[in-house]
């Protein structure tokens, strides 16, 4: 089975309400979404119903996600928010373990690992993050560190829920302003280490699982990104804040991706 292409962005701790439905709405009424790509937004948890509300239809409706859930389905546990609860707001995808909440959360494996198997418990997508520090690069432990983040957070997911899982290799040295972009090169070794994670943990249907790069994408190298083998999409930060932005972005990643289908 062929994968799909992702793309998406995640707002992080920026929009109200009214900008993020705004731009979801521009987004929407704008963008030209190729055959097998699937787009989604991923605000703030107080955006999300006021996104939700601007809606869609399926088969090209823009996915809606949340940055972040608790595992447990309930209780005391102030701050949080549980999986029946985005249920509720009809939310299409959740992220997980994002470098910034691994740093200065310090969310750990084995807690991603509850969330991962409490989300897709629910019959939610999940887009699991990981991704290696500077210092681990400089270790040489790069790979190592992010297969142990993939095969702790995924133990114990069932192969019938794998068409809800997708995986973001965002090197952490990579994201954010202060962040150094990662050349191909950077990426290649890692995605082919999350993809045979991925066959070790599932056989040949890790094959079907989506892998997406993110950090410091924008047009101008987002197609090197997605022309590598191992790279089905795009999850990206600052680029896409804009419509224009996640568009051109968008379709610089799509025009790599189909260029790799031709020639790979
Ligand atoms: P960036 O963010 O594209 O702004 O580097 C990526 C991310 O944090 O996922």
């Amino acid at each position: 089975m062929a994968r799909p292409f992702l793309f998406g962005t995640n707002f992080k701790m920026n929009q109200t309400p009214v900008e993020s439905a705004t731009f979801y709405r521009e987004l929407a009424a704008t963008v030209q979404i190729s055959p097998d790509t699937h787009l989604f937004v991923i605000p703030p948890f107080t955006s999300l119903s006021a996104v939700n509300d601007v809606g869609g239809q399926p088969p090209h409706k823009i996915w809606v996600g949340a940055q972040n859930v608790h595992w447990a389905p309930s209780g005391a546990y102030t701050g949080e928010i549980s999986v029946s609860m985005l249920l509720a707001l009809e939310v299409d995808l959740v992220l997980l373990g994002h470098a910034e909440r691994r740093r200065d959360f310090h969310e750990t494996d084995d807690e991603l690992n509850r969330k991962v198997l409490a989300v897709l418990g629910a019959g939610l997508r999940v887009l699991l993050a990981v991704g290696e520090t500077a210092e681990e690069r400089s270790f040489g432990v790069g790979g190592e560190t992010v297969l142990r983040q993939l095969k702790i957070g995924l133990h114990g997911v069932e192969p019938e829920r794998l068409n809800l899982l997708q995986i973001a290799y965002e090197p952490v040295w990579s994201i954010g302003a202060g962040g150094t972009p990662a050349s191909p090169g950077d990426v290649e070794p890692i995605a082919s280490v999350i993809r045979a994670g991925c066959q070790d943990l599932f056989g040949g249907s890790g094959d079907e699982i989506p892998i997406l790069y993110g950090g410091s994408v924008d047009p101008s190298n987002a197609g090197t990104f997605t022309a590598l083998p191992d790279i089905d999409g795009l999850f990206v930060g600052r680029a896409a804040w804009t419509v224009e932005g996640f568009i051109a972005t968008y379709q610089a990643g799509i025009h790599g991706w189909e260029g790799d289908r031709v020639t790979g």
